[in-house]
């Protein structure tokens, strides 16, 4: 996009899309969906590159063709809804504002969002996202190739507190907690309780317990959902403007 992104306009109808995005996502309690398609247009960043990150490229259908993307059309589709409406704001903007309200409208804590992502027509190689199936190497591979933080890793997996996983979208079935409408710090507190029936622990997840340093984090977030809110907060705005400079 040439010239000045964000003007008084733009901050405007960023304001509209949130209260529009709000009502869209208690209608359809797509919270879960919202949020996973935050993260993963963000989380293909890296930072050595500067190249993937929040920049709207997820819904090129090759990337959305992507295996871990599955399932994400349905959110970019009710974004769309939103984009008819308002569409002077980049898709890169749309889709992190869409996390940050999933968070907020189902209990979570405020986000600070900052407006004026670029959208990218070039989508990153397949292979960026984690795979659950792995431990704690490879989620240190990804999250420190976007340059964030053991805590950064443990706090934005409690993302998983929302949603559920669903067979046909990754072979996993089940959500994480009893409540997958509800952000709180269930999550870890499922985490610490072991195994349980109809609850779902990934590999990916499994591994915040096991290694001592991702440990310490999922008991302090069990223990104190306030520490897990601010930090939660931190880093999701951290992964939201992956490779944004705000303007
Ligand atoms: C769902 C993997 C991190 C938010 C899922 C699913 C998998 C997965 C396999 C199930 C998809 C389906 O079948 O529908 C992982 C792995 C991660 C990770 C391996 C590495 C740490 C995150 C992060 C967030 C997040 C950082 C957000 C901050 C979600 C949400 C859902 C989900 C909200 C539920 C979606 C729904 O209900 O449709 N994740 N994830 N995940 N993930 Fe993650």
């Amino acid at each position: 996009m040439a010239g000045k992104v964000v003007d008084a306009e733009y901050s405007k109808e960023i304001e509209k899309a949130r209260r529009d995005l709000r009502a869209l996502i208690a209608s359809k309690s797509c919270a879960p969906i919202m949020l996973r398609l935050a993260w993963h247009d963000a989380g293909t960043y890296d930072a050595k590159t500067k190249t993937g990150g929040p920049d709207g490229s997820i819904r090129n259908e090759k990337e959305l063709a992507h295996a871990a993307n599955n399932g994400i059309k349905i959110a970019i589709d009710f974004c769309e809804g939103i984009k008819a409406k308002h569409p002077k704001i980049t898709y890169a903007d749309l889709y992190q504002l869409a996390g940050v309200v999933a968070v907020e409208v189902t209990g979570g804590p405020t986000i600070d969002f900052v407006p004026g992502r670029k959208d990218s027509p070039e989508s990153p190689e397949e292979g960026r996202l984690p795979d659950a199936k792995q431990g704690a190497t490879h989620l240190r591979d990804v999250f420190y190739r976007m340059g964030l933080s053991d805590k950064d890793i443990v706090a934005l997996s409690g993302g998983h507190t929302l949603g559920r996983a669903h067979r046909d979208r990754s072979g996993f079935d089940g959500p994480w907690t009893k409540e997958p409408l509800k952000f709180d710090n269930s999550y870890f507190q499922e985490l610490l309780k072991g195994d349980s029936e109809g609850l779902l622990k990934l590999q990916t997840d499994r591994v915040l317990v096991e290694d001592p340093k991702f440990c310490k984090y999922v008991l302090l977030y069990a223990e104190d959902e306030d520490a897990f809110f601010s930090d939660y907060a931190a880093s999701h705005k951290k992964l939201s403007e992956l490779g944004f400079t705000p303007p």
